[in-house]
């Protein structure tokens, strides 16, 4: 099956198969008036007046620029109920993590995901995957960790791996299993109920990923290092939630454990920076939270970058402190309050989550040989994602050559 994009004003993309940094991460190349082919999913030539004979498939870009399609590194999509007295209350000035400490706010989630039916979380789930696919997104990463059981927490996974199977999206699963010591658990009972978790999760292979919440409200470092430990030990890579609320030193775990990304680091000390950068462990920022949680701690990228740090950026997606899908109003947060610049930002969108979830040999880029995922965006250039503020300008999300989701204008 061959399908040629033709009518592209531009396509604007990064090169290569490694993350981007320092002034690298400033990088996109641009192709005028060229078109695309791709042939069963991958991209087999980027040039102008691509000729195209009677079985070819072609795609009008109707003058329109393209990107590469969205890669969401940080997504909570499985769980059951909605927070928005939560959120009304946090804007009225009600404090999330005395809120949480309560046994309201995460607590509130595990509770109506443990009693919803599977039907109730798969339907869920899909509803939150189509909201992305319609903001532009081609590949995803997905947490469980509203369950906190042993049980609780193998139904999630299981549901996630059935639509692993059947989503036309690639995806990576992580369990997000130290998301926090449920109200009325005993901390040593819970992190030896996970480390018998994860030994299962290794076993039947259900994830890519372990996750835990290092903060003040969930896990220190030693809590974290004991469930980490058995997650290497299970063939499970690490992905960490650090420094969302204060500067509580997560990204010194670096210092003796593998990790592949540290995700919201809000605050940072010089300390971890260090370790960081000396390891070329990647960042994801999340800077939606920031928003939601009405907060004005917007994460430096830019200074990081300096440092050489790959910066990746994502929604975090989740029924308490990000309820949002929308990866272009991100992006202009990213602009306008994280210090970053227009290149730097889709390349934190694309190639670095890409590479980051271990995906960077085929997905992230416009480029020969990698799959055919593209944007094609009502908009005449870049800067305009950013200065369109809210509005979703995604024309075709394309995955590996076929159309996925079509606005109807
Ligand atoms: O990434 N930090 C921990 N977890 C989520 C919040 C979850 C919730 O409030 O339901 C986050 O912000
Ligand atoms: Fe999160």
């Amino acid at each position: 099956m061959k399908t040629v994009i033709k009518n592209l004003k531009k396509i604007y993309t990064s090169e290569g198969k490694n993350a981007l940094t320092g002034s690298d991460q400033n990088t996109v190349r641009i192709y005028c008036n060229n078109d695309i082919e791709i042939e069963n999913g991958i991209i087999k030539k980027i040039t102008p007046n691509i000729s195209t004979e009677n079985d070819v498939h072609i795609i009008d870009g109707q003058g329109c620029i393209a990107i590469p399609g969205f890669v969401e590194s940080h997504t909570h999509p499985i769980f059951f109920g909605t927070r928005e007295d939560e959120f009304v209350n946090r804007i009225k000035g009600i404090d999330y993590e005395k809120m949480t400490e309560k046994g309201g706010g995460i607590n509130y989630s595990i509770k109506k995901t443990r009693d919803a039916s599977d039907k109730e979380l798969s339907d869920t789930l899909k509803r939150n995957i189509r909201k992305f696919i319609k903001n532009g997104v081609t590949t995803f990463e997905a947490k469980s960790g509203y369950a906190l059981t042993k049980e609780g927490e193998l139904r999630l996974l299981k549901i996630l791996n059935q639509y692993k199977q059947e989503t036309e999206l690639d995806m990576k699963i992580t369990y997000l299993g130290g998301h926090l010591l449920p109200k009325g658990r005993k901390k040593d009972d819970f992190i030896s109920e996970v480390i018998e978790t994860i030994k299962i999760v290794g076993q039947r292979g259900l994830a890519d990923y372990f996750d835990v919440w290092v903060e003040k409200i969930a896990f220190n470092r030693d809590d974290a290092a004991l469930m980490i430990n058995e997650a290497l030990k299970n063939d499970l890579k690490i992905r960490i939630h650090t420094n969302e609320l204060s500067c509580f030193g997560g990204g010194l775990l670096a210092n003796d454990l593998d990790i592949s990304s540290f995700d919201h680091f809000d605050f940072y000390s010089e300390e971890e920076l260090n370790i960081i950068a000396k390891k070329g462990i990647n960042v994801t920022l999340l800077p939606l939270t920031q928003f939601s949680l009405g907060e004005e701690n917007y994460p430096n990228g830019k200074k990081l970058i300096k440092r050489h740090i790959p910066i990746s950026l994502s929604t975090d997606f989740n029924p308490g402190t990000s309820y949002s899908s929308n990866i272009q109003f991100l992006a202009q947060l990213a602009f306008l309050k994280c210090n970053m610049n227009i290149n730097e930002i889709i390349n934190g969108l694309t190639i670095n989550p890409a590479v980051s979830l271990g995906l960077g040999d085929r997905l992230g880029s416009i480029e020969v040989g990698k799959q055919g995922d593209i944007l094609i965006m009502s908009i005449p250039n870049l800067e305009s994602i950013f200065y369109s503020i809210g509005m979703n300008n995604i024309l075709y999300t394309i995955k590996k050559g076929k159309i996925i989701y079509r606005r109807n204008i």
